[in-house]
């Protein structure tokens, strides 16, 4: 189906075509001054140029064409050749009545291609407990999969853990120092090694501070962590059983983490899965002259002829032998084009980390791992700031563990609920139910609604409020919606067929009409953010019309049946948007 601008837009384009323009000019969009008019075009500009005539002359030319159109109203010209323009009521209830009955709400296929895309997300490193660092790469990288993958892409989620780097290593010598009589650290040991892990997770979060603190305070053990990570990558078979616990406990509770933000991965590969292509690729890019000796490392040159500064290479192996962040990059690309033949890797990762994707992005192209038809992007998104502006931290000033905050938030949406008395007649399981999805509602809208790219600030304050641009206001309007429906069909009344646009639901009715526009722009720019927009337009809209519409007392039967329909719409609509972004509506609210 056809969406509302793009039907719009061919009969301006066709005016444009009859004054000898492009099609192209007669784009139409929603109004800037939703008082004057609903839609605009600002095509005029650009026919001018091209025909070397004012702009007001073309503009008023395409308005006396499109005064004649039976389905606007009002075309008119406006300032230096703006084209405003209304539409009937009918024509608006046509397409809203359409968007009901298409099963993608009127929402078109934007992809170009049935090959893979790849998103690489989430990537927490493991050992660690997963906190508040580890939200955005995860919530943002699932809404952008959903998003990608209602446009009609082929979408792989790859949670790329980081497994395999020196965090290992300094755990591996932690835990020797507490525990040097483990088999896992005897040379000589033949094995079998233990199938049950010397220590839980809960171990390994106080584990891995307390290593990482001591190797940053302590050369010579840093020195050693170095050693071990070397050995783990040699695959020592002590260190390789360690390690396998480590991934076991670590992915376990890792698992638990995304499922309670409703982030789901298609691949749970890591670094280490690439290990064995690594010296193969760096002898063949040795061979090919692509990589070179540098300092006793072996690094591939990405510096171009156009930066004005010095760019470091990318590094494959250091002095010591050990493999880089970038190897296994660099590696994990060689085996995606293998495996997947993708047409586009996306990773949403920390902005921070710009100049290795750019480096790596560089290698890539360089060594021909990737064939030009293959697009490489960082969809990099900006750090989340305390209220002093730097890092959040929790108020004792560590870094917050992710089940903190969601048991935070939790609490909170408790609070909130027996407010309104609806922990009087559920019962438990139910109440703690809502209270999550609530808590993750207030938790993961307070994020998206950032552009993707900037900082923000993160006020926990945040989880108390259910009112305004929130996750949970926008919830309960869904919930409200939903209730209404229920009571509709209660009373026999089913959502109509034929629908008359009033004054009361008009703006509603527009409101849903944005929805493929915003799809597609979120689509090209990775932006969950203008889908919060949207849903959050969508709410108040709605609000507005049912506290001036009674709509379940109507007393013509029409009316109330096109307003269920116009309700079921906007569920619809609304239930879509919150699931892109990766949200649940509870039962009850
Ligand atoms: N593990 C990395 C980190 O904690 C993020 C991984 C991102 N993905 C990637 N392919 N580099 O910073």
């Amino acid at each position: 189906m056809t969406t509302l601008i793009d039907f719009l837009s061919e009969k301006v384009g066709a005016a444009f075509v009859s004054q000898g323009v492009d099609a192209a000019c007669g784009r139409v969009q929603f109004s800037d001054r939703p008082d004057l008019a609903q839609f605009q075009c600002n095509g005029a500009m650009m026919a001018a140029k091209s025909l070397g005539v004012s702009p007001r002359v073309i503009a008023q030319h395409v308005c006396d064409i499109l005064g004649a159109d039976k389905d606007l109203i009002n075309v008119s010209l406006a300032g230096p050749g703006f084209i405003n323009l209304s539409i009937t009521d009918a024509l608006l209830a046509r397409f809203t009545f359409s968007q009901l009955k298409d099963p993608r709400g009127g929402v078109p296929f934007f992809a170009d291609t049935d090959r893979q895309v790849i998103v690489d997300y989430g990537g927490p490193n493991v050992a660690k407990a997963m906190h508040v660092g580890h939200l955005r790469a995860s919530i943002i990288g699932e809404s952008v999969c959903r998003i990608l993958r209602f446009a009609g892409y082929k979408v792989l989620g790859d949670v790329h853990l980081g497994d395999w780097g020196t965090h290992i290593g300094m755990v591996l010598v932690e835990m020797k120092r507490r525990m040097p009589d483990l088999v896992y650290f005897d040379e000589n040991f033949s094995g079998p090694y233990p199938d049950q892990s010397p220590i839980t997770m809960t171990d390994l979060e106080e584990i891995y501070p307390a290593a990482s603190a001591a190797c940053k305070a302590d050369e010579a053990l840093m020195a050693l962590a170095h050693a071990a990570t070397v050995d783990l990558q040699k695959k020592r078979p002590g260190y390789i059983a360690l390690w396998r616990h480590i991934m076991d406990i670590s992915i376990d509770s890792m698992r638990k983490n995304f499922a309670a933000m409703n982030v789901f991965f298609d691949l749970w590969k890591g670094e280490s899965d690439v290990q064995d292509i690594i010296p193969p690729m760096v002898d063949d890019l040795c061979a090919r002259g692509l990589a070179v000796e540098d300092q006793g490392a072996i690094v591939i040159p990405v510096k171009s002829n156009d930066d004005t500064k010095e760019y470091p290479p990318l590094i494959l192996y250091k002095r010591d032998g050990a493999t880089m962040y970038g190897t296994t990059d660099l590696a994990t690309i060689v085996d995606r084009v293998k495996n997947y033949n993708p047409q586009r890797m996306v990773y949403v990762v920390d902005q921070r980390q710009h100049l290795h994707f750019d480096q790596l992005f560089r290698a890539a192209r360089k060594t021909k791992i990737i064939n030009d038809d293959v697009e490489l992007l960082h969809a990099g998104f900006g750090t989340m700031n305390g209220t002093d502006g730097k890092p959040f931290k929790t108020r004792a000033g560590g870094v917050m563990k992710l089940e903190d905050l969601f048991e935070m938030g939790r609490a909170k949406a408790l609070e909130k609920l027996s407010e309104t008395n609806l922990d009087k007649d559920i019962d438990d399981a139910e109440l703690q139910d809502i209270a999550h999805k609530v808590a993750i509602a207030a938790i993961k809208f307070a994020d998206l609604q950032n552009n993707r790219i900037a900082d923000y600030v993160f006020d926990l304050d945040r989880l108390t409020r259910f009112e305004g641009k929130t996750g949970p206001y926008i919830l309960y309007q869904a919930v409200r919606i939903k209730s209404l429906i229920k009571k509709a069909q209660a009373q026999g009344d089913d959502a109509a067929s034929e629908w008359e646009v009033s004054d009361t639901d008009r703006a509603l009715h527009l409101a849903l009409q944005r929805f493929p526009q915003v799809m597609a722009l979120a689509a090209k720019n990775y932006t969950p953010h203008v889908l919060c927009d949207h849903a959050f337009q969508l709410a108040q809209e709605f609000s507005a019309f049912y506290t001036t519409t009674h709509i379940l007392s109507e007393t013509d039967q029409n009316k109330r049946r096109g307003w269920v329909g116009l309700c079921q719409a906007t569920y619809n609509q609304l239930e879509k948007t919150l699931d892109l972004l990766g949200l649940e509506i509870p039962a009850r609210m």
